[in-house]
């Protein structure tokens, strides 16, 4: 969603910089931008557009403190007006914001009474007229800000702009706001990737806290306002790692890295899984949470502790959870999983724990994030930057930590390391051979309809898969418990419906055969996977056995559907329509 970068420092190319933290941003999600620039006159140039960055060049001005935005619409249509930045009556205060103020149409209509005029429907412009109301009274800048702070309700992100003191101040209560510290001035951005080509110091403002920025000083004031110490932290990897490098798309590119990213778990995930393993057995009730992939990665979860640590772990969708916390005590332990560790319903969904005295493990890909900051204890997926919109080695990633995490419960973590191996080389064998699955997905690329089955563990392994496919391809796509073939998805079989079959060698075989059988009876195009072929697949897709951890190639299988039945319809795999990255407001 909406994207923040800011720089104010010494040299005098912003504009070039803004630009490109903007297009680094733009695997949030967005719909329009715009970027202010101040000009040495004291002017601020005001550049904005709807639409996406595309070709389009910096402004050519020489500037040193600018701030840019991309826009994902929540309050007004996608417009030239609406896009940010937005300023005041006078001009004086000019701001870009991410969030929703709560309270806009009151303190809308209070501006409106007292003169001001708006020029945008969003929520925003309303913070720069109500800065511009308490400028008439003080001109104390963090005064103002205070006052500000106070009067919103919601949760938001502000960076303005006080072009007549050279100077920004910027507000927190809500999404994220990442503040970098290089030789050449200070960065801001919503995500630390963004600020990476810059410097790896940086500091994670927390909800409640304000900053202040000149050229050559940043101050941190706590929630209470006081001056604060800010610990700079180093981002554990580099600016080459957020590039898509010689790949043409993202996707592709995290698709292959997998292989690496689980082999590091494999070689060195071990002193992170005995101690959250620790605190597993020490819980009296263990809940495993996320939203979108990660909710699948949960409810993963729940099956894998079942079947091989023999422990019942409850999981939820993020935005379900605060209404299920009503039993939860400070014996309980909540475990959000989350690529970005940002994402508003998981983060909500911690807090309301949290009001419980509830233990946080937090599984997260992204250290300094929100929650990363709100957890008792961390995990880091290590996966590197994620950029595509559908998640793919942050999905594996989070598996094979699930995945060993209970075969250390069970005593048999060698066991799982073997399986996690095996699972590793089928995966590069996957993507060595991707064109055979190329091939079968053009047979597919007319389907109005894909479902995807499977039992067991297989079961959220179909649900993530058609989630992947229906995220980049728009293909209705469905991933169901094969057992529920016969109360209903049947109906939805016609001549030629592609029906992605996940069948490893465990104990749900059998029973998966007869509905591939099933399914075939009523036309369906069976796609078998499996480690050995059968009459019941119309197409075979061989995945070797690697026990339970080969519900992670299959789901390979379907990252790699999903990408090439994008690129067979015209689409770009990693910027779907209508969906974001980093989902930030409710
Ligand atoms: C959005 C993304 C999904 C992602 C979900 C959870 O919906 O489009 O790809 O799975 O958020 O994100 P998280 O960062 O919490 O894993």
């Amino acid at each position: 969603m909406c994207g923040i970068f800011g720089y104010i420092g010494t040299k005098q190319d912003a504009s070039t910089s803004i630009l490109e933290g903007l297009k680094s941003l733009e695997y949030r999600g967005y719909d329009s931008w715009g970027i202010a620039l101040q000009k040495s006159d004291g002017t601020v140039h005001i550049t904005k557009h709807p639409g996406k960055i595309g070709d389009a060049k910096a402004p050519d001005i020489q500037s040193s403190i600018g701030i840019g935005h991309t826009r994902w619409a929540t309050h007004g249509a996608i417009s030239r007006e609406n896009a940010h930045p937005h300023t005041d009556c006078t001009g004086d205060v000019v701001l870009v914001h991410n969030g929703i103020v709560e309270n806009f149409d009151k303190l809308k209509t209070e501006l409106e009474a007292k003169g001001h005029t708006f020029k945008s429907e969003t929520d925003s412009e309303v913070i720069a007229h109500l800065i511009e109301e308490f400028l008439t009274s003080s001109q104390d800048l963090g005064n103002v800000m205070k006052q500000t702070k106070q009067a919103i309700d919601g949760m938001n992100a502000v960076i303005v702009l006080f072009p007549k003191h050279q100077t920004f101040y910027i507000i927190k209560n809500g999404s994220p706001i990442v503040i970098g510290k290089a030789s050449d001035g200070y960065y801001i951005a919503s995500g630390a990737s963004a600020i990476l080509p810059h410097t790896k110091e940086v500091y994670f403002l927390e909800d409640g806290e304000s900053a202040k920025l000149t050229t050559d000083a940043l101050t941190i004031f706590d929630k209470q306002g006081q001056e604060k110490q800010p610990t700079f932290i180093s981002l554990p990897y580099d600016a080459q790692m957020a590039t898509k490098g010689d790949y043409e798309y993202f996707m592709l590119k995290e698709i292959e890295e997998q292989p690496t990213v689980l082999q590091t778990i494999s070689k060195s995930g071990y002193e992170d899984i005995q101690k959250a393993a620790t605190l597993i057995k020490n819980a009296h009730e263990t809940y495993l949470i996320g939203c979108g992939t990660a909710s699948y990665a949960a409810l993963a979860g729940t099956y894998l502790f079942s079947k091989i640590a023999k422990r019942h772990i409850n999981h939820s969708i993020g935005s379900e959870f605060s209404y299920l916390v009503d039993f939860l005590t400070d014996k309980s332990l909540i475990i959000p999983l989350s690529q970005s560790g940002e994402t508003i319903d998981t983060i909500s969904a911690v807090d309301s724990a949290k009001q419980k005295n509830a233990q946080i493990l937090a599984i997260t890909n992204s250290i300094g994030s929100t929650l990363y900051r709100k957890a008792d204890t961390n995990i880091l997926l290590n996966a590197g930057p994620e950029k595509a919109v559908a998640s793919t080695k942050a999905y594996t990633a989070k598996i094979a930590y699930l995945y060993l995490l209970a075969h250390e419960m069970n005593g048999s973590y060698d066991k799982g390391i073997d399986h996690l191996d095996t699972a590793i080389k089928a995966i590069s064998t996957l993507i060595d051979n991707q064109n055979d699955i190329e091939q079968i997905v053009h047979g597919m690329k007319d389907s109005t309809s894909i479902f995807v089955l499977g039992r067991g563990l297989s079961y959220p392994a179909a649900l993530e898969s058609a989630l992947k496919i229906k995220e980049v391809s728009y293909v209705h796509a469905e991933g169901f418990a094969a057992g529920e073939l016969k109360h209903g998805v049947l109906a939805l079989v016609a001549k030629g419906t592609p029906i992605i079959l996940f069948n490893p060698h465990d104990e749900t075989y059998e029973d998966t055969i007869s509905a591939a059988y099933e399914v075939r009876a009523r036309g369906g195009y069976v796609i078998g996977l499996s480690d050995t072929n059968h009459e019941a697949y119309d197409e075979f897709i061989h995945i070797p056995d690697c026990g339970d951890c080969t519900v992670i190639p299959n789901v390979v299988v379907a990252q790699l559907m999903g990408y090439y039945l994008a690129l067979a319809k015209g689409f770009d795999p990693d910027k779907p329509r209508n969906l974001a990255k980093s989902v930030v407001v409710k």
